[in-house]
């Protein structure tokens, strides 16, 4: 009997981690991208030794890095049914002081490659009239985000893209769905340098842990979902923007993002 296979990208760590483990305990078997080879390899003692697993390191942020995924997967016989793109990372501070480099690997990361593999396997899924892609995005992308503004960019470019994706799909037999998770502890605000900013150490905004946000996200995902935002006070952000004025949401979310002193 097929079992299905499920791609996840950044699941050495944080959010992507959890939802291998969701996905391997729902029956799929799993390939696991990140950069960090140890990460994966510890991933397996977490898991049932049915669960086939197949790790591939490398790092997305690299040019080509999709097409070398993808060629990669194709040699190895393996058929993608659920592509989750959650590898991602952000960067914290004026955009003008930050490195260009570093900005530039970000929109890589964020989306590029994303793009690239919902083409490649998405065009596979679409033959097969079969298949489903989960984007991670971010609460970040109902907003701007000064002093992360590359970053918040770049997570509305995802969800607008999964967005108009879902609906040209739908039709053919294939889902997407896009994940938008508030502030979670993982490795994500020490990877940024935003420990101390306002969005990870505000009360009211208590930041979630990656196996709640994993289990929310992954359970909704399943049953069809197309905007996944996690928590009721990230659901009401969300709205309050969409009734308020732009200038002010701009200014609490620089407010946010600021470190405290
Ligand atoms: N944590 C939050 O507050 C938060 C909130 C909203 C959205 N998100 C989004 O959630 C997703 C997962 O982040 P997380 O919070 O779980 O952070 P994390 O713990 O830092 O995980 C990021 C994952 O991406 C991988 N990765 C980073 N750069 C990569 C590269 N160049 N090539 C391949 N893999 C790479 C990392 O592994 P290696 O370092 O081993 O490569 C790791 O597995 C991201 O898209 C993030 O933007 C996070």
């Amino acid at each position: 009997m097929h079992k299905p296979v499920a791609l996840i990208t950044g699941a050495s760590t944080g959010i992507g981690y959890e939802m291998a483990k969701i996905f391997a305990a729902r029956g799929y078997d799993l390939i696991v991208v990140a950069r960090t080879e140890k990460h994966l390899k510890n991933l397996h003692k977490h898991l049932s030794p049915l669960v086939t697993v197949t790790d591939i390191a490398m790092d997305l942020s690299a040019p080509g890095a999709g097409a070398k995924l993808f060629a990669k997967t194709k040699k190895l016989k393996l058929e993608v049914d659920v592509l989750v793109n959650n590898a991602g990372f952000g960067t914290n501070g004026e955009f003008v002081s930050l490195d260009l480099k570093r900005e530039l690997q970000e929109t890589d990361l964020n989306i590029r490659v994303l793009t690239e593999l919902c083409h490649l396997y998405g065009a596979e899924m679409v033959k097969r009239k079969a298949g489903k892609i989960l984007n991670v995005a971010s609460t970040a992308a109902f907003q701007p985000g000064p002093y992360m503004s590359v970053y918040y960019a770049t997570k509305a470019y995802v969800l607008s893209f999964s967005e108009g994706l879902y609906e040209e799909l739908k039709k053919k037999g294939v889902q997407v769905s896009v994940l938008c998770p508030g502030a979670t502890v993982t490795e994500f605000a020490e990877t940024a340098g935003m420990g101390k900013s306002r969005l990870f150490t505000s009360k009211l905004l208590k930041p979630a842990t990656a196996e709640e946000v994993a289990i929310y996200g992954v359970n909704k995902f399943l049953k069809g979902k197309t905007i996944i935002i996690h928590g009721l006070v990230n659901k009401l952000l969300v709205q309050g923007n969409r009734i308020s004025a732009r200038a002010l949401v701009r200014k609490i979310a620089a407010h946010l993002n600021l470190q405290r002193r």
